[in-house]
Protein backbone atom coordinates (compact mmCIF):
# COMPACT_ATOMS: atom_id res chain seq x y z
CA UNK A 1 0.00 0.00 0.00
CA UNK A 2 1.59 3.51 -0.96
CA UNK A 3 0.21 6.96 -2.07
CA UNK A 4 -0.17 8.29 -5.47
CA UNK A 5 -0.74 11.82 -6.23
CA UNK A 6 -3.95 12.64 -8.33
CA UNK A 7 -4.19 14.83 -11.37
CA UNK A 8 -6.15 17.05 -9.16
CA UNK A 9 -2.82 17.66 -6.92
CA UNK A 10 -4.89 15.43 -4.24
CA UNK A 11 -3.36 11.59 -2.61
CA UNK A 12 -5.16 8.92 -3.13
CA UNK A 13 -4.42 5.30 -1.99
CA UNK A 14 -2.99 3.02 -4.47
CA UNK A 15 -3.60 -0.86 -3.65
CA UNK A 16 -1.29 -3.40 -4.95
CA UNK A 17 -1.50 -6.66 -2.80
CA UNK A 18 -4.29 -9.86 -4.24
CA UNK A 19 -5.36 -9.85 -0.27
CA UNK A 20 -5.49 -5.96 -0.35
CA UNK A 21 -7.54 -5.66 -3.37
CA UNK A 22 -9.99 -8.61 -2.65
CA UNK A 23 -10.26 -6.97 1.16
CA UNK A 24 -11.28 -3.13 -0.09
CA UNK A 25 -13.65 -4.60 -2.71
CA UNK A 26 -15.46 -6.57 -0.53
CA UNK A 27 -15.89 -3.89 2.43
CA UNK A 28 -18.84 -2.38 2.04
CA UNK A 29 -17.25 0.33 4.16
CA UNK A 30 -15.23 1.74 0.39
CA UNK A 31 -17.93 3.61 -1.39
CA UNK A 32 -18.59 3.03 -5.51
CA UNK A 33 -20.95 6.10 -5.56
CA UNK A 34 -18.39 8.20 -7.84
CA UNK A 35 -20.25 11.32 -7.53
CA UNK A 36 -19.89 11.68 -3.86
CA UNK A 37 -17.43 14.57 -3.14
CA UNK A 38 -14.12 13.64 -2.91
CA UNK A 39 -14.19 10.16 -5.16
CA UNK A 40 -10.88 10.28 -6.62
CA UNK A 41 -10.99 10.71 -10.60
CA UNK A 42 -8.24 9.95 -12.63
CA UNK A 43 -8.35 12.85 -14.99
CA UNK A 44 -9.94 16.50 -13.92
CA UNK A 45 -13.56 16.48 -14.30
CA UNK A 46 -13.28 13.33 -15.74
CA UNK A 47 -16.67 12.20 -13.70
CA UNK A 48 -18.55 15.29 -14.83
CA UNK A 49 -20.25 12.87 -17.69
CA UNK A 50 -21.63 10.72 -15.08
CA UNK A 51 -24.49 13.85 -13.93
CA UNK A 52 -25.98 13.06 -17.57
CA UNK A 53 -26.91 9.73 -16.99
CA UNK A 54 -29.15 7.88 -13.67
CA UNK A 55 -26.78 6.31 -11.78
CA UNK A 56 -26.22 3.05 -12.47
CA UNK A 57 -24.79 0.00 -10.89
CA UNK A 58 -21.10 1.11 -11.02
CA UNK A 59 -21.95 4.08 -9.63
CA UNK A 60 -23.93 2.62 -7.07
CA UNK A 61 -24.16 1.53 -3.17
CA UNK A 62 -25.52 -0.73 -0.15
CA UNK A 63 -29.60 -1.26 -1.12
CA UNK A 64 -29.76 0.90 -3.99
CA UNK A 65 -27.03 -1.12 -5.65
CA UNK A 66 -28.02 -4.51 -4.51
CA UNK A 67 -31.72 -3.70 -6.46
CA UNK A 68 -30.57 -2.70 -9.24
CA UNK A 69 -28.50 -5.85 -9.44
CA UNK A 70 -30.90 -7.96 -8.90
CA UNK A 71 -33.15 -6.26 -11.84
CA UNK A 72 -30.08 -7.66 -14.32
CA UNK A 73 -28.24 -10.05 -12.76
CA UNK A 74 -30.39 -13.21 -14.67
CA UNK A 75 -29.74 -11.51 -17.80
CA UNK A 76 -25.70 -12.54 -17.79
CA UNK A 77 -26.05 -15.99 -15.71
CA UNK A 78 -24.12 -19.24 -16.53
CA UNK A 79 -27.14 -20.69 -17.48
CA UNK A 80 -28.29 -18.24 -19.96
CA UNK A 81 -24.96 -17.55 -21.65
CA UNK A 82 -24.51 -21.15 -21.45
CA UNK A 83 -27.95 -21.01 -23.74
CA UNK A 84 -26.91 -18.51 -25.46
CA UNK A 85 -23.33 -20.21 -26.93
CA UNK A 86 -24.67 -21.73 -30.30
CA UNK A 87 -25.65 -18.37 -31.01
CA UNK A 88 -21.99 -16.94 -30.16
CA UNK A 89 -20.53 -19.53 -32.27
CA UNK A 90 -22.51 -18.74 -35.33
CA UNK A 91 -21.40 -15.00 -34.52
CA UNK A 92 -17.58 -16.30 -34.09
CA UNK A 93 -17.65 -18.11 -37.29
CA UNK A 94 -19.16 -15.88 -39.51
CA UNK A 95 -16.58 -13.23 -38.30
CA UNK A 96 -13.88 -15.65 -39.24
CA UNK A 97 -15.16 -16.21 -42.29
CA UNK A 98 -14.74 -12.61 -43.24
CA UNK A 99 -10.92 -13.06 -41.94
CA UNK A 100 -10.54 -16.29 -44.45
CA UNK A 101 -12.09 -14.02 -47.10
CA UNK A 102 -10.05 -10.50 -46.61
CA UNK A 103 -6.98 -9.78 -48.51
CA UNK A 104 -3.74 -10.71 -45.93
CA UNK A 105 -2.55 -9.34 -43.78
CA UNK A 106 -6.05 -9.24 -42.73
CA UNK A 107 -6.79 -6.71 -39.70
CA UNK A 108 -7.90 -8.90 -36.72
CA UNK A 109 -9.43 -5.51 -34.61
CA UNK A 110 -11.63 -4.24 -37.20
CA UNK A 111 -12.51 -7.71 -38.60
CA UNK A 112 -12.89 -9.82 -35.12
CA UNK A 113 -12.05 -7.70 -32.28
CA UNK A 114 -14.35 -4.89 -32.68
CA UNK A 115 -17.50 -7.03 -34.87
CA UNK A 116 -17.73 -9.88 -32.48
CA UNK A 117 -18.97 -8.35 -28.86
CA UNK A 118 -21.21 -5.45 -31.03
CA UNK A 119 -23.09 -8.44 -31.98
CA UNK A 120 -23.33 -10.70 -29.23
CA UNK A 121 -24.37 -7.63 -27.44
CA UNK A 122 -27.22 -7.06 -30.02
CA UNK A 123 -28.18 -10.59 -28.98
CA UNK A 124 -28.46 -10.13 -25.05
CA UNK A 125 -29.59 -6.45 -25.22
CA UNK A 126 -31.90 -6.67 -28.25
CA UNK A 127 -30.38 -3.09 -29.39
CA UNK A 128 -29.17 -3.63 -33.23
CA UNK A 129 -25.39 -3.55 -33.74
CA UNK A 130 -25.60 -0.47 -35.75
CA UNK A 131 -27.41 1.25 -32.62
CA UNK A 132 -24.69 0.02 -30.07
CA UNK A 133 -22.23 1.41 -32.79
CA UNK A 134 -23.57 4.56 -32.77
CA UNK A 135 -23.80 4.86 -28.72
CA UNK A 136 -20.49 4.00 -29.04
CA UNK A 137 -19.05 7.02 -31.47
CA UNK A 138 -21.70 9.39 -29.08
CA UNK A 139 -19.90 8.25 -25.67
CA UNK A 140 -16.49 9.18 -27.30
CA UNK A 141 -17.56 12.54 -27.97
CA UNK A 142 -18.93 13.15 -25.01
CA UNK A 143 -16.47 11.76 -22.88
CA UNK A 144 -13.20 12.49 -25.07
CA UNK A 145 -13.70 14.66 -28.15
CA UNK A 146 -16.11 17.47 -26.23
CA UNK A 147 -13.27 20.29 -25.48
CA UNK A 148 -15.98 22.66 -23.29
CA UNK A 149 -18.64 21.67 -20.82
CA UNK A 150 -21.27 23.24 -23.34
CA UNK A 151 -19.84 20.29 -26.18
CA UNK A 152 -20.28 17.85 -23.39
CA UNK A 153 -24.03 18.43 -22.61
CA UNK A 154 -24.64 19.30 -26.57
CA UNK A 155 -23.12 15.26 -27.06
CA UNK A 156 -24.69 14.24 -23.93
CA UNK A 157 -27.87 14.92 -24.97
CA UNK A 158 -27.43 13.84 -28.93
CA UNK A 159 -26.56 10.29 -27.11
CA UNK A 160 -29.91 10.45 -24.62
CA UNK A 161 -32.15 11.44 -28.07
CA UNK A 162 -30.84 8.35 -30.26
CA UNK A 163 -31.36 5.79 -26.93
CA UNK A 164 -35.07 7.51 -26.59
CA UNK A 165 -35.76 6.58 -30.15
CA UNK A 166 -34.30 3.16 -29.87
CA UNK A 167 -35.96 2.63 -26.66
CA UNK A 168 -39.43 3.83 -27.96
CA UNK A 169 -39.14 1.34 -30.95
CA UNK A 170 -38.88 -1.53 -28.77
CA UNK A 171 -41.73 -0.31 -26.57
CA UNK A 172 -43.86 -1.00 -29.24
CA UNK A 173 -41.81 -4.27 -30.56
CA UNK A 174 -40.72 -5.87 -27.75
CA UNK A 175 -38.45 -9.08 -27.96
CA UNK A 176 -36.98 -12.20 -25.85
CA UNK A 177 -34.30 -9.89 -24.67
CA UNK A 178 -33.04 -7.77 -21.98
CA UNK A 179 -34.34 -4.05 -23.16
CA UNK A 180 -37.89 -5.75 -23.65
CA UNK A 181 -37.54 -7.06 -20.06
CA UNK A 182 -36.27 -3.93 -18.60
CA UNK A 183 -39.29 -2.03 -20.13
CA UNK A 184 -41.62 -3.69 -18.60
CA UNK A 185 -40.13 -3.94 -15.33
CA UNK A 186 -39.97 0.08 -15.53
CA UNK A 187 -43.25 0.15 -16.52
CA UNK A 188 -44.33 -1.81 -13.51
CA UNK A 189 -42.70 -0.06 -11.24
CA UNK A 190 -43.47 3.22 -12.14
CA UNK A 191 -47.52 3.14 -12.29
CA UNK A 192 -47.30 1.90 -16.55
CA UNK A 193 -44.58 4.52 -17.15
CA UNK A 194 -41.22 3.78 -19.11
CA UNK A 195 -38.43 5.51 -17.38
CA UNK A 196 -36.63 6.02 -20.34
CA UNK A 197 -33.87 8.00 -18.92
CA UNK A 198 -33.03 5.39 -16.13
CA UNK A 199 -33.02 2.87 -19.46
CA UNK A 200 -30.95 5.02 -21.65
CA UNK A 201 -28.08 5.04 -18.81
CA UNK A 202 -28.73 1.08 -18.56
CA UNK A 203 -28.01 0.86 -22.11
CA UNK A 204 -25.29 2.83 -22.23
CA UNK A 205 -23.58 1.56 -19.35
CA UNK A 206 -23.33 -1.76 -20.50
CA UNK A 207 -22.05 -1.00 -24.42
CA UNK A 208 -19.67 0.91 -22.57
CA UNK A 209 -18.82 -1.71 -20.11
CA UNK A 210 -19.04 -4.50 -22.27
CA UNK A 211 -18.17 -3.38 -25.40
CA UNK A 212 -14.45 -1.89 -25.45
CA UNK A 213 -13.33 -4.68 -22.66
CA UNK A 214 -13.77 -7.67 -24.62
CA UNK A 215 -12.58 -6.01 -27.68
CA UNK A 216 -9.44 -5.21 -25.84
CA UNK A 217 -9.39 -8.75 -24.21
CA UNK A 218 -9.86 -10.40 -27.84
CA UNK A 219 -7.00 -8.87 -29.59
CA UNK A 220 -5.00 -9.07 -26.81
CA UNK A 221 -4.71 -12.64 -25.90
CA UNK A 222 -4.84 -13.24 -30.08
CA UNK A 223 -1.45 -11.17 -29.75
CA UNK A 224 -0.30 -12.42 -26.41
CA UNK A 225 -0.67 -16.13 -27.79
CA UNK A 226 0.57 -15.56 -30.98
CA UNK A 227 3.79 -14.09 -28.90
CA UNK A 228 4.44 -17.20 -26.57
CA UNK A 229 3.87 -19.65 -29.30
CA UNK A 230 5.02 -22.12 -26.68
CA UNK A 231 1.87 -21.52 -25.13
CA UNK A 232 -0.34 -21.58 -27.74
CA UNK A 233 1.29 -24.88 -28.61
CA UNK A 234 -0.27 -26.37 -25.72
CA UNK A 235 -3.38 -24.77 -25.73
CA UNK A 236 -3.49 -26.12 -29.66
CA UNK A 237 -2.52 -29.66 -28.53
CA UNK A 238 -5.23 -29.98 -25.60
CA UNK A 239 -8.56 -28.09 -26.29
CA UNK A 240 -9.35 -29.07 -22.95
CA UNK A 241 -6.94 -26.51 -21.26
CA UNK A 242 -9.38 -23.48 -23.12
CA UNK A 243 -11.19 -22.52 -19.66
CA UNK A 244 -7.79 -22.05 -18.05
CA UNK A 245 -6.20 -20.82 -20.85
CA UNK A 246 -8.94 -18.18 -20.63
CA UNK A 247 -8.87 -17.25 -16.91
CA UNK A 248 -4.81 -17.12 -17.20
CA UNK A 249 -4.81 -14.37 -19.98
CA UNK A 250 -7.74 -12.65 -17.61
CA UNK A 251 -5.21 -12.58 -15.09
CA UNK A 252 -2.06 -12.11 -17.29
CA UNK A 253 -3.34 -9.01 -19.37
CA UNK A 254 -5.45 -7.34 -16.36
CA UNK A 255 -6.87 -5.02 -18.92
CA UNK A 256 -9.01 -2.76 -16.43
CA UNK A 257 -5.68 -1.38 -15.11
CA UNK A 258 -7.03 1.99 -14.51
CA UNK A 259 -9.60 0.90 -12.14
CA UNK A 260 -11.82 0.55 -9.41
CA UNK A 261 -11.57 3.14 -8.11
CA UNK A 262 -13.57 3.63 -4.40
CA UNK A 263 -14.15 6.36 -1.53
CA UNK A 264 -13.26 5.34 2.50
CA UNK A 265 -16.92 5.97 4.14
CA UNK A 266 -15.06 5.48 7.39
CA UNK A 267 -11.53 4.72 8.94
CA UNK A 268 -10.48 1.36 7.97
CA UNK A 269 -6.98 -0.46 8.41
CA UNK A 270 -5.91 -2.54 5.38
CA UNK A 271 -2.13 -4.01 5.28
CA UNK A 272 -1.10 -2.19 7.76
CA UNK A 273 -1.91 1.23 6.68
CA UNK A 274 -4.92 3.34 8.11
CA UNK A 275 -7.15 4.43 5.74
CA UNK A 276 -9.13 7.68 6.66
CA UNK A 277 -12.89 8.49 5.96
CA UNK A 278 -12.71 10.61 2.51
CA UNK A 279 -9.91 9.07 1.35
CA UNK A 280 -9.85 7.90 -2.27
CA UNK A 281 -8.55 4.44 -3.28
CA UNK A 282 -7.30 2.97 -6.43
CA UNK A 283 -7.38 -1.00 -7.20
CA UNK A 284 -5.76 -1.53 -10.09
CA UNK A 285 -6.54 -5.16 -11.07
CA UNK A 286 -2.92 -5.61 -12.60
CA UNK A 287 -0.60 -5.78 -9.34
CA UNK A 288 -3.37 -7.69 -7.42
CA UNK A 289 -3.07 -10.04 -9.84
CA UNK A 290 0.65 -10.15 -10.67
CA UNK A 291 1.31 -10.64 -7.14
CA UNK A 292 3.72 -13.20 -6.32
CA UNK A 293 2.06 -14.29 -2.43
CA UNK A 294 -0.62 -15.41 -4.90
CA UNK A 295 0.76 -16.64 -8.31
CA UNK A 296 3.62 -17.76 -8.38
CA UNK A 297 6.09 -16.73 -11.03
CA UNK A 298 3.65 -13.78 -11.79
CA UNK A 299 4.58 -12.47 -14.56
CA UNK A 300 5.16 -15.40 -16.49
CA UNK A 301 1.87 -16.70 -18.76
CA UNK A 302 1.46 -20.27 -18.11
CA UNK A 303 -2.06 -21.56 -20.12
CA UNK A 304 -1.22 -25.01 -17.69
CA UNK A 305 -1.39 -23.39 -14.42
CA UNK A 306 -3.69 -24.85 -12.03
CA UNK A 307 -7.04 -22.74 -12.77
CA UNK A 308 -7.23 -20.02 -10.15
CA UNK A 309 -10.05 -18.11 -9.32
CA UNK A 310 -8.40 -15.46 -7.00
CA UNK A 311 -7.54 -13.13 -10.03
CA UNK A 312 -9.59 -10.51 -9.60
CA UNK A 313 -9.92 -9.25 -13.50
CA UNK A 314 -13.29 -8.81 -12.93
CA UNK A 315 -13.08 -7.24 -10.17
CA UNK A 316 -14.34 -8.52 -6.41
CA UNK A 317 -17.15 -8.63 -4.03
CA UNK A 318 -20.91 -6.73 -4.55
CA UNK A 319 -19.57 -4.90 -7.36
CA UNK A 320 -17.88 -7.98 -9.58
CA UNK A 321 -18.44 -7.46 -13.72
CA UNK A 322 -22.12 -8.26 -14.54
CA UNK A 323 -20.47 -9.67 -18.14
CA UNK A 324 -17.74 -12.21 -16.66
CA UNK A 325 -19.93 -15.56 -17.50
CA UNK A 326 -20.44 -13.91 -21.20
CA UNK A 327 -16.83 -12.64 -21.44
CA UNK A 328 -14.95 -16.44 -20.51
CA UNK A 329 -17.32 -18.08 -23.08
CA UNK A 330 -16.89 -15.41 -25.93
CA UNK A 331 -12.73 -15.55 -25.62
CA UNK A 332 -13.18 -19.30 -25.17
CA UNK A 333 -15.07 -20.29 -28.82
CA UNK A 334 -13.10 -17.01 -30.41
CA UNK A 335 -9.60 -18.62 -28.92
CA UNK A 336 -10.71 -22.00 -30.22
CA UNK A 337 -12.11 -21.05 -33.32
CA UNK A 338 -9.81 -19.17 -34.35
CA UNK A 339 -6.73 -21.06 -34.15
CA UNK A 340 -8.87 -24.14 -35.26
CA UNK A 341 -9.69 -22.99 -38.35
CA UNK A 342 -6.57 -20.67 -39.17
CA UNK A 343 -3.84 -23.27 -37.64
CA UNK A 344 -0.75 -21.31 -39.42
CA UNK A 345 -2.46 -17.60 -37.91
CA UNK A 346 0.63 -15.57 -37.16
CA UNK A 347 1.66 -11.84 -37.00
CA UNK A 348 2.07 -10.08 -40.16
CA UNK A 349 5.03 -8.02 -38.75
CA UNK A 350 6.84 -7.73 -35.56
CA UNK A 351 4.87 -7.68 -32.31
CA UNK A 352 6.83 -4.24 -32.22
CA UNK A 353 5.00 -2.75 -34.97
CA UNK A 354 1.60 -3.76 -33.60
CA UNK A 355 0.15 -0.06 -33.20
CA UNK A 356 -1.93 0.81 -29.78
CA UNK A 357 -4.06 3.39 -28.27
CA UNK A 358 -3.29 4.53 -25.24
CA UNK A 359 -6.93 6.45 -24.77
CA UNK A 360 -9.69 5.09 -23.67
CA UNK A 361 -10.45 2.95 -21.06
CA UNK A 362 -8.92 0.27 -21.92
CA UNK A 363 -5.25 -0.28 -23.86
CA UNK A 364 -5.45 -2.33 -26.56
CA UNK A 365 -3.96 -2.70 -29.95
CA UNK A 366 -5.51 -0.19 -32.29
CA UNK A 367 -4.78 -2.82 -35.59
CA UNK A 368 -4.07 -6.27 -35.62
CA UNK A 369 -2.23 -7.60 -38.94
CA UNK A 370 -1.90 -11.06 -39.32
CA UNK A 371 -1.77 -13.64 -42.23
CA UNK A 372 -1.97 -17.27 -42.36
C1 LIG B 1 -12.93 -8.47 -20.74
C2 LIG B 1 -14.05 -7.90 -20.46
C3 LIG B 1 -14.41 -7.29 -19.13
C4 LIG B 1 -13.64 -6.98 -18.04
C5 LIG B 1 -12.15 -7.23 -17.84
C6 LIG B 1 -14.52 -6.40 -17.05
C7 LIG B 1 -14.11 -5.97 -15.80
C8 LIG B 1 -14.95 -5.44 -14.83
C9 LIG B 1 -14.53 -5.02 -13.51
C10 LIG B 1 -13.10 -5.06 -12.97
C11 LIG B 1 -15.63 -4.60 -12.85
C12 LIG B 1 -15.70 -4.11 -11.40
C13 LIG B 1 -15.76 -2.60 -11.29
C14 LIG B 1 -15.75 -2.12 -9.86
O1 LIG B 1 -15.65 -2.90 -8.91
O2 LIG B 1 -15.83 -0.89 -9.66
C15 LIG B 1 -16.75 -4.73 -13.75
C16 LIG B 1 -18.04 -4.38 -13.46
C17 LIG B 1 -19.08 -4.44 -14.37
N1 LIG B 1 -19.05 -5.02 -15.62
FE1 LIG B 1 -17.45 -5.78 -16.55
N2 LIG B 1 -15.79 -6.36 -17.56
C18 LIG B 1 -15.77 -6.90 -18.82
C19 LIG B 1 -16.84 -7.08 -19.67
C20 LIG B 1 -18.15 -6.80 -19.36
C21 LIG B 1 -19.30 -7.11 -20.18
C22 LIG B 1 -19.27 -7.88 -21.50
C23 LIG B 1 -20.39 -6.60 -19.54
C24 LIG B 1 -21.85 -6.64 -19.91
C25 LIG B 1 -22.35 -6.80 -21.07
C26 LIG B 1 -19.92 -5.99 -18.31
C27 LIG B 1 -20.73 -5.35 -17.39
C28 LIG B 1 -20.30 -4.89 -16.17
C29 LIG B 1 -21.18 -4.20 -15.23
C30 LIG B 1 -22.65 -3.86 -15.45
C31 LIG B 1 -20.41 -3.93 -14.10
C32 LIG B 1 -20.87 -3.21 -12.83
C33 LIG B 1 -21.38 -4.23 -11.84
C34 LIG B 1 -21.78 -3.61 -10.53
O3 LIG B 1 -21.35 -2.51 -10.22
O4 LIG B 1 -22.56 -4.27 -9.81
N3 LIG B 1 -18.57 -6.14 -18.23
N4 LIG B 1 -16.32 -5.27 -14.96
Amino acid sequence: MNQVRMSDGRLAWLVRGNADARAVLSDPRFSSEKLRPGFPELSPGGLKALTYFAPFLVNMDGPQHAKARRAVLGEFSARKVAAAEPEIQRIVDAAVDDVLAAPRPADLVSLLAFPVPTRVLEVFLGVAAEDLETVERNTGRMLREAKTEQDQRAAAAALHAHLDTIIAAKEDNPGDDLLSRQIERSRQENGGVVDRFELASLVQLLQIAGHASSAAMISLSVLTLLSHPDQLARLTADPTRMPGAVEELLRFLSITDTGPLRLALEDVEVGGALIRSGDGVLIPTLPANRDADAFPDPDTLDVSRVPSTRHVAFGFGAHQCLGQNLVRAELRIVLATLFRRLPGLRLAGGVDEVPFKYSGQFFGPTQLPVTW
